[in-house]
C-alpha cells in the first residue's frame, strides 16, 4: 500500500501493474467500495468513511461517480509532494473554483498567479501579521464578553461569526456590527454552496437551490468589496508596497494604475476580496471548532493549556506567542486530525503513473490529505489526539508532506501564518474565561460528528457548555 509497493504483486482488485507495467490501468471499481450504481450513495452518506475504504489497501485508487465521470484519489506523501511540488507542472487546480470565485488568488494560475501572490505576500508574513494581534483578541474579547457562565453554546456559530469579525477587522480594516451584518455574515457563509456534494455532481448549468444560494451571497459580498474600495479609494498609499491592510494594497494597485493596465480589473480586485472571505472564513472557524472539542474532551490537555494560559499577565499579545507551546500544539494537531481542507482537488494536464497506475490526462485528482494525517506509517496511535507527539522531533523526522493542512509547494497558503495566529490567541483568550465541556455526542471511536462539505466541518448544531473560570 505504500508508494514503494512490490509492484509484482497482483492486487486485491485483480490487477497487476507488475514487472515491465509501468502505467497500468487503474480498475473503477476497487471491490471495498460499493458497486459504482451505489457510489453516490456511499458519497452521500459517509464521504470520510468511503474515502478511507477506498485507500485501505492502496495509495492510488479510481471511483466512478455515475454522472460525473472517474475521480482519482492518491493518499501517500510521496504523491501530495509530487502533485503540488517536484511535478506540479502536471496539475491545475480544478474548473469549479474558477467557474465560483474569478480571477482571484486562489483560482488563477502561471504568469497571473505568479504576479497576484507577489503582490500580496508581503502582507501574509509572519512579521506582517503579528501587526494584527491586537486587533485579534480584541474581536475575541468583545465576542467572548458576552458569554455567560453555564452558558450552552453551538461554538461552531460563535466562531463563524467571529472568523469573519476577525477577518474583516483585520484584513480589510472595517469592524463588523456584533449583532448586525446579517446579510454580509450569511453571504460568507454561502460562498460555500456552490459546492454542496448534490450540486457538485450536476452539470454546472443547471439551477439548484444552493447554486442560487451562492450567486446571491457572491453578489452580496462583491457589493460589498466595491463599497469599501470606493471608500477607501484615495487614502490609499503611493506606493502599494507601504499597504497596511489588503484593502489599501488593493485601492493602492488601483490608483497605481494597474488597473488601466489590464494586470488588475475592477472585477479581479472583487474577485480577491471574495477570494479571500471564501478561503479565511470557513477553514478557521472549523480549526476553532474541533480545537475547542478537543479541549472539551481531552482533560489532561486542557489542564496543561489552563496552566499555560494562566501564567499570562493579561489578554495575550505578540510577546507571550512564544511562551504559548501547548496552545500552539493544540492547534497543530487539531489540523492533523480535522484538517479543514481534507482532500485537494487538482486536474491532471498529462497522463501520470502513481505506483505503476495510469492516471490519463484532464482526470480529477484528489490529495487525501486528512488520510494521510491518520496514517499509521507516519503516526503512532494516529486517530488518538494528542498534542505532546508534536514536543519532540516529530517534525523533522517527518515525512514532508505527512503533514499537509495548508497545502504545499508554491501555492501553498498564504493565510496560514495569520491561520495560526488567530487560532492561537482565539484560544488563549478565551481559556483565560471559560473552561468547556462538550454537550454532543461522540460516535463510537470517540470522534465528533463531523460534516465534510467544502471543508471538514463539524455537525450543525453541537453545543459545548462554557463555564467561568
Ligand atoms: C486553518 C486555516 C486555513 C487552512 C487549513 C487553509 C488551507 C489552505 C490550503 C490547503 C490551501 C492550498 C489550496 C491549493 O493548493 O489548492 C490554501 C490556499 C489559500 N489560502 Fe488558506 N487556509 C487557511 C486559512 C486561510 C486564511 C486565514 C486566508 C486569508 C486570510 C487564506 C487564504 C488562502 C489563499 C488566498 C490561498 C490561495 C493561495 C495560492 O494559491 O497562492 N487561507 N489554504
Amino acid at each position: 500500500m505504500s508508494s514503494d509497493t512490490d509492484q509484482g504483486e497482483q492486487t486485491v482488485d485483480g490487477t497487476n501493474p507488475s514487472e515491465g507495467t509501468a502505467d497500468a490501468p487503474l480498475a473503477p471499481y476497487p471491490p471495498n467500495l460499493d458497486p459504482p450504481w451505489l457510489h453516490f450513495r456511499g458519497l452521500m452518506t459517509d464521504l470520510i468513511g468511503f474515502g478511507e475504504r477506498a485507500l485501505a489497501t492502496r495509495d492510488v485508487c479510481r471511483m466512478r461517480i455515475l454522472g460525473r465521470g472517474d475521480q482519482f484519489v492518491v493518499g501517500h506523501p510521496d504523491h501530495l509532494k509530487r502533485a503540488l511540488v517536484t511535478e506540479r507542472e502536471k496539475f491545475r487546480k480544478s474548473q469549479d473554483f474558477r467557474i465560483a470565485f474569478g480571477e482571484g488568488l486562489l483560482t488563477v494560475e502561471g504568469a497571473e498567479w505568479q504576479r497576484q501572490r507577489e503582490a500580496m505576500q508581503p502582507l501574509f508574513t509572519r512579521d506582517s501579521v503579528l501587526g494584527y494581534a491586537d486587533g485579534i483578541v480584541e474581536q475575541v474579547q468583545r465576542r467572548v464578553d458576552r458569554w455567560t457562565d453555564g452558558q450552552r453554546l453551538d461554538l461552531q456559530r460563535e466562531f463563524t461569526d467571529l472568523a469573519l469579525d476577525v477577518l474583516f477587522a483585520t484584513v480589510l480594516g472595517r469592524e463588523l456590527d456584533l449583532d448586525g451584518d446579517r446579510r454580509l455574515r450569511e453571504s460568507a457563509e454561502h460562498l460555500h454552496d456552490w459546492f454542496q456534494p448534490t450540486s457538485y455532481l450536476l452539470p454546472e448549468w443547471m439551477p439548484t437551490p444552493a447554486r442560487r444560494r451562492f450567486k446571491s451571497a457572491k453578489r452580496t459580498l462583491e457589493a460589498e468589496a466595491e463599497r469599501l474600495l470606493d471608500e477607501r479609494a484615495g487614502d490609499a498609499p503611493a506606493d502599494p508596497t507601504d499597504a497596511e491592510d489588503l484593502l489599501s494594497l488593493l485601492v493602492g494597485l488601483r490608483e497605481a494604475g494597474a488597473v488601466d493596465s489590464g494586470m488588475l480589473t475592477d472585477e479581479r480586485l472583487r474577485d480577491q476580496m471574495v477570494t479571500i472571505v471564501f478561503a479565511g472564513h470557513d477553514t478557521t472557524t472549523t480549526t476553532l471548532t474541533f480545537s475547542c472539542w478537543a479541549l472539551a474532551n481531552h482533560p489532561e490537555v486542557r489542564e496543561r493549556f489552563h496552566a499555560e494560559i494562566d501564567a499570562l499577565d493579561g489578554p495575550p499579545t505578540v510577546d507571550d506567542l512564544d511562551t504559548l507551546p501547548v496552545t500552539e500544539r493544540i492547534v497543530t494537531e487539531t489540523l492533523r486530525l480535522y484538517p479543514p481542507v481534507y482532500t485537494l482537488p487538482r486536474l491532471t494536464t498529462e497522463s501520470v503513473v502513481f505506483d505503476g497506475y495510469r492516471v490519463p490526462e484532464d482526470e480529477l485528482l484528489g490529495l487525501a490529505i486528512r488520510h494521510v494525517h491518520r496514517d499509521p506509517r507516519f503516526y503512532d496511535d494516529p486517530e488518538q489526539f494528542r498534542p505532546s507527539r508534536w514536543d519532540g522531533d516529530l517534525r523533522s523526522d517527518l515525512h514532508d508532506f505527512a503533514y499537509a493542512p495548508f497545502g504545499g509547494g508554491p501555492r501553498i497558503c498564504i493565510g496560514r501564518q495569520f491561520a495560526l495566529l488567530e487560532a492561537k490567541l482565539t484560544l488563549a483568550t478565551l481559556g483565560r474565561q471559560y473552561e468547556l465541556g462538550w454537550l454532543g455526542e461522540n460516535d463510537a471511536n470517540g470522534e465528533p460528528p463531523v460534516s465534510p462539505e467544502m471543508t471538514l466541518r463539524m455537525e450543525p448544531g453541537q453545543e459545548f457548555l462554557v463555564t467561568e473560570r
